[in-house]
């Protein structure tokens, strides 16, 4: 048996997968990836592949940044690894939290609580938001409003929080006392094909759960600045700062989940940034350490520092972290990475190209009647296949033509990523503008091979 085939067998036989069950990946024997250079990636069998999804929404600077790579060795030589528990710390972590404050200065970020992931910062965020009112004397202050569509990770809190069943029906029952209202998805909702209407209408929904709910009993409404895995769900303009003057008048805390718009995907450092919102508390993970070490981080604002430092019962404290919270080479990744992001001005090569990136994808929809909506911003695209153009009538579960777009775009050396009945795009940061072209014509390809069949 050749090395390929053993490990196609090994992997059906010993692993398995987030997101998949496990006898579908023994039917259906996933792509096993060997091996990353620049924005290109090859597969066990030596067939080159333009990386279109980034490792998944992660690898920003690309799979061969000698600078983060440097950083990891470095820090594995100096050391691999100690806690930062109470009465130990590093220099690592600590100049990884005065880089991000730095980063994040802007948007009026006091201090950072390190995880490993996506998931984790959710939790955090979410735990923290109950303790500040807590420490604030508002006990009942504990409900959660979250958006349908919104993805926030797979922990309990998370799970919770997330706008799409598929997640959250296997592991139920959740965490009591979260609500959901509608996504300001303006190719899918019930009221307007008016976006700042719609913006206006979701909003509302999120004040009338408020009051609904009894505005002291809520803690905080957490969203994704663009929902990511959700579909690539843009929201109207007007949406986050009527947000974020909703959560001010009624006390609410205001948690961004950034893990996926962090560092530069939108085309600004920040998805907030893109609303001209400020959030109580960040969600950060992925393009934090450009995926090359597992990091997740929790950013506090300045407001909900204050409550923290201002306690003297003790009841502040953080009873929450992990073991590899700030993980040394984890950190030293980041470091490396925030320094490059601003060096090379990454949010702002994002911004220059992802315009006509975002155009010319949007042309599929005039050209193949399967293609119902294609959406996004930065680098971040999201394309809705439909059962009828006219009607947006959603395709059949059943239906394998997302599947067949994407094996007929590997065939042609590119990675893209199946989500439902949508095609996800969201290539490394890095990506030239010959690279963007290639990854679209050969996008392009792929549809008219399927539409052909
Ligand atoms: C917006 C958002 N939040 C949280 C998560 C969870 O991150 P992780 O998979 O690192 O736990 C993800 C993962 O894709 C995400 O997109």
């Amino acid at each position: 048996m050749t090395d390929t085939a053993a490990l196609k067998r090994d992997n059906a036989q010993f692993l398995w997968h987030p997101m998949a069950h496990p006898k579908a990946m023994k039917q259906s024997k996933p792509d096993i990836i060997a091996r990353g250079e620049g924005c290109w990636v090859w597969d066990v069998d030596g067939h080159k592949l333009l990386d279109g999804v980034a490792g998944l929404w992660s690898s920003n600077l690309g799979h061969s940044c000698r600078e983060v790579r440097d950083a990891i060795v470095a820090q594995l030589d100096e050391l691999p690894f100690f806690n930062t528990f109470r009465g130990t710390t590093h220099p690592r972590a600590i100049e990884l939290s005065r880089a991000l404050v730095e980063l994040m200065q802007p948007d009026g970020v006091a201090a950072v609580m390190f995880s490993n992931g996506g998931s984790d910062a959710v939790e955090g965020a979410l735990k923290l938001a109950r303790q500040y009112h807590k420490l604030r004397g508002d006990k009942d202050r504990v409900k959660f409003i979250a958006m349908r569509q919104g993805y926030h990770g797979v922990h309990f809190g998370g799970m919770s929080v997330n706008g799409n069943s598929n997640f959250r029906r296997p592991y139920e029952p959740l965490l009591p006392g979260v609500f959901h209202i509608d996504s300001p998805w303006l190719y899918r909702n019930a009221y307007t094909a008016d976006e700042a209407e719609l913006g206006r209408i979701v909003a509302g929904q999120l004040e009338r759960e408020i009051a609904f709910q009894g505005a002291d009993t809520v803690a905080a409404f957490i969203a994704e600045p663009i929902q990511g895995a959700g579909g690539v769900i843009v929201p109207p303009a007007n949406f986050w700062p009527l947000v974020r003057e909703i959560c001010d008048k009624h006390g609410v805390l205001l948690i961004a989940d950034e893990v996926v718009t962090g560092f530069g995907r939108g085309g600004a450092m920040f998805g907030t940034r893109l609303w001209n919102v400020k959030a109580d508390l960040w969600c950060l993970a992925k393009g934090i350490s450009s995926g090359y070490i597992p990091l997740g981080a929790t950013a506090v604002s300045q407001k909900v520092a204050d409550v923290f430092d201002a306690d003297s019962s003790g009841a502040g404290a953080i009873t929450h972290g992990y073991t590899y919270s700030a993980h040394p080479v984890a950190a030293a990744a980041a470091i490396a990475t925030i320094k490059l992001l601003v060096e090379r001005d990454i949010p702002g090569h994002v911004a220059r190209v992802a315009p006509a990136f975002q155009q010319r994808l949007r042309g599929l929809v005039k050209r193949h009647a399967f293609v119902g909506d294609v959406r996004g911003r930065g680098l971040m695209l999201g394309i809705e296949m439909v059962a009828d153009q006219a009607t947006r009538s959603t395709l059949p579960k059943s239906s394998d033509i997302p599947a067949r777009l994407a094996k007929a775009a590997y065939r042609r050396g590119l990675m893209v990523r199946v989500s439902g009945a949508n095609l996800i795009l969201s290539p490394p940061l890095v990506i030239s503008e010959s690279e963007l072209d290639f990854l679209c014509g050969t996008l392009e390809a792929a549809f008219d091979e399927v539409a052909a069949s």
